[in-house]
């Protein structure tokens, strides 16, 4: 079993003792219960902006946090996690009231998440896990299940390729060391391991960026020309790829088809256009919650150890329908 599997809402309670601060009513440490909101400071660090993705999940953080008259400190770590570590540390030292970021990997946090539990600062974790052993080191994660997203990939794959006797996968693999790098890849291999007709001939990361996904297909079609399909991690390493199926002379969605993950605009309108064949939606719409959790907190309640986000597919044909009203 994972490390970072759901916690006992125990462990959070433990926390607050340990802490003896902010989800008691009192995140600021003055004795004097719940702060008003437009006193409250909450300290976000964001993995970066490589994504389609990202730039809708820090445009709707922000929002939601404006909406609500809370204070938000943000900062762009550049998917460098020297960076996140370092922001986190500079909210501890100003002493904000609340601490939330989305981990660029997965290891590595627990120096940094214990000296934020020795200063009183609960930590909430968005969109991405870590795996720490002690799960009192955060209050709560609010985030998708990235292996159910990979898992959902793979049913359609066998689906698809039902009457298929052989099926040259390429996987294109977001940032090394990241939960939905690492979980997607698992749960796509889960449903398609079940039948060795599938192949995946070659995986590579993209770092989840429009380029990555274009350079790393570039190179795979050259060494792997005869593939049939590319399961990218995400839809900006698929666009990516439709780039270099282009360049190559052939016709994404057709000789070699697209299954990504996210859904967003560009992502969906691909889709749409018969460049992509399916999309596991992965939404960045965690703004709300994450101000809700922030608010329990304030108000000294513990909120649910994990949170996952709700969340469907898209065929082409779904695209075509949800385009007009997507959000982002
Ligand atoms: O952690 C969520 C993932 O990170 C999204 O799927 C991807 O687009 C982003 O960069």
């Amino acid at each position: 079993m994972k490390k970072r599997s759901i916690g006992l809402a125990a462990a959070g309670v433990l926390l607050l003792a340990l802490t003896g601060c902010a989800a008691g009513g009192d995140a600021g440490g003055t004795g004097e219960g719940p702060k008003p909101l437009d006193e409250l400071v909450v300290g976000f660090s964001q993995v970066g902006a490589e994504s389609g993705w990202r730039t809708a999940n820090t445009t709707d953080i922000q929002g939601a946090f404006e909406d609500a008259g809370i204070e938000l400190k943000f900062s762009d770590a550049q998917q460098k996690q020297e960076n996140q570590i370092k922001a986190i540390r500079s909210y501890i030292q100003q002493q904000v009231d609340v601490i939330a970021f989305s981990p660029v990997v997965e290891s590595g946090w627990d120096a940094v998440l214990n000296e934020a539990k020795a200063a009183g600062i609960p930590v909430v974790l968005t969109d991405r896990a870590v795996d720490s052993a002690d799960d009192s080191l955060y209050v709560s994660f609010l985030g998708s299940d990235f292996v159910e997203e990979g898992k959902k990939a793979g049913e359609w794959v066998v689906e698809e390729y039902a009457d298929a006797d052989d099926v040259k996968i390429v996987q294109l693999e977001g940032t090394t060391g990241a939960a939905p790098a690492i979980d997607r890849a698992e749960g796509f291999a889960d449903v398609i391991g079940a039948d060795d007709k599938f192949e995946i001939v070659a995986s590579q990361t993209g770092d989840f960026t429009r380029a990555g996904g274009k350079q790393v297909t570039e190179a795979l079609l050259k060494s792997n020309p005869d593939i049939d399909l590319i399961y990218a991690h995400n839809d900006d390493m698929g666009l990516g790829a439709i780039e270099a199926i282009e360049a190559a002379g052939l016709t994404p969605g057709e000789d070699i088809k697209i299954v990504t993950v996210d859904a967003v605009k560009d992502g969906m309108q691909a889709l749409a256009d018969g460049k992509i064949n399916f999309i596991v939606e992965c939404s960045p719409l965690l703004g709300e919650q994450l101000v809700e959790i922030v608010t329990q907190i304030n108000d000294g309640e513990t909120p649910e150890k994990r949170i996952v986000t709700e969340e469907t597919t898209f065929t082409q044909e779904q695209a075509v329908e949800a385009l007009p009203d997507r959000q982002y």
